[in-house]
């Protein structure tokens, strides 16, 4: 990675962004994908903020995904209404009600994948004025949430029309493509999937207009064939996992957590990101919980909530007492929800702070 510019005085840990890379970020997939003719939802839960949810609207979003009726919840109050919540909302109890009050306020779609979640969606928004949509869920191989076959779909998509729902279409997440060598196949399984479940639908008398992929791995390999709607959430800042499998390159990455070396001994140094900056998300295909941008032979090998112990190689350069370093997290996600700020820095090294207006809202 060719560096990543911090600003001086800063009070460590935080999460710091490139605005720049992060307008480019937008800009580069939204544009991609535009000359496909393939929509772009990205999924918020990378960020959690309405304001960079503007950004990817303004730049020609078609919508955003989001994960939880929560996060919905806070781009609705945000004033952004066309969401689609990509996850199989179990509608009982109090996410019942908010499922109705957030179908009442905005254009809210949302997954299902079982007969009985069709029901219960419907019975959700009974007597509203305007039937819910949704998207059928199948699985093209990341064995997760989703139908296992095109029938399947088939026969959740007809429990939803006898609940009172509107099928739009279908939606994968290919997940398994977060493996080195995978991403190519995994876009495939999802086209293949997307495909069949769309046909199936369309042969049971469904119209079905959105035929919908997503993972930041798969982005722009998912946008073939019927593909017409793509989801990808981490693309926006990218994180370790994406610089090592080759779906975005280093100096693209928006997004890094900045420490400062408080311990140092022959062995050992200790910096104050430990497990309450950076989480413990670590795939077994990657050593050690973070990159540090300007000692990539340093290993973060342990962590605990306040200390993160690196390993230097004794040849290798190693950070100084009290340095504050760079480093780009395993995965982007979860170390936005540990955060209530984005320190963004501007092309002319301005500083601006962005709330993470949805941090905590997992349900
Ligand atoms: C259903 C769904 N769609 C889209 C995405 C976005 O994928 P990524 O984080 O790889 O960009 C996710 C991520 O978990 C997801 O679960």
């Amino acid at each position: 990675m060719s560096g990543f510019p911090l600003p001086a005085g800063l009070d460590t840990p935080q999460l710091v962004v490139d605005r720049s890379r992060l307008e480019a970020n937008i800009a580069r997939l939204q544009g991609e994908l535009g000359q496909r003719g393939v929509r772009l939802r990205p999924h918020a839960k990378t960020h959690k903020s309405v304001r960079i949810g503007r950004m990817q609207l303004d730049a020609g979003a078609a919508g955003l995904t989001v994960g939880t009726l929560g996060e919905a919840e806070v781009f609705v109050a945000g004033g952004i209404r066309d969401l689609f919540v990509a996850y199989p909302v179990w509608a009982d109890g109090p996410k019942a009600d908010r499922l109705r009050a957030l179908h009442v306020n905005s254009d809210l779609r949302v997954g299902v994948d079982s007969v009985a979640g069709a029901e219960r969606l419907g019975a959700a928004v009974r007597g509203t004025s305007r039937p819910l949509h949704v998207l059928v869920e199948l699985d093209p191989g990341n064995h997760r949430t989703g139908v296992p076959a095109p029938e399947a779909a088939v026969a959740v998509a007809e429990a939803c029309r006898e609940a009172g729902l509107v099928v739009d279409g279908v939606f994968t997440h290919g997940g398994h493509s977060y493996r080195p060598g995978r991403p190519g196949g995994a876009a495939l399984d999802e086209v293949v999937t997307l495909e069949a479940g769309a046909a199936a639908l369309e042969a049971a008398g469904f119209e079905v207009s959105t035929i919908s992929a997503g993972s930041t791995p798969t982005m722009t390999l998912a946008a073939e064939g019927r593909v017409n709607e793509i989801r990808a959430g981490t693309y926006v800042f990218g994180d370790r996992q994406q610089a090592v499998l080759g779906a975005m390159a280093w100096d693209t990455l928006a997004a890094v957590v900045a420490g400062t070396v408080v311990s140092a001994a022959a062995d050992r140094i200790v910096i104050d990101a430990g497990a309450k900056a950076l989480t413990k998300d670590r795939p077994e295909w990657l050593e050690g919980y973070g990159h540090l941008v300007a000692f990539p032979e340093a290993v973060i090998e342990r962590l605990a909530d306040y200390h993160g112990m690196l390993r230097v190689p004794p040849v290798s350069p190693r950070p100084r007492l009290g340095e504050v370093v760079a480093v780009v997290p395993n995965h982007i996600c979860p170390v936005v929800d540990l955060v209530s700020t984005f320190t963004v820095v501007g092309p002319g090294g301005g500083v601006e702070y962005w709330p993470v207006d949805a941090r905590g809202r997992s349900g």
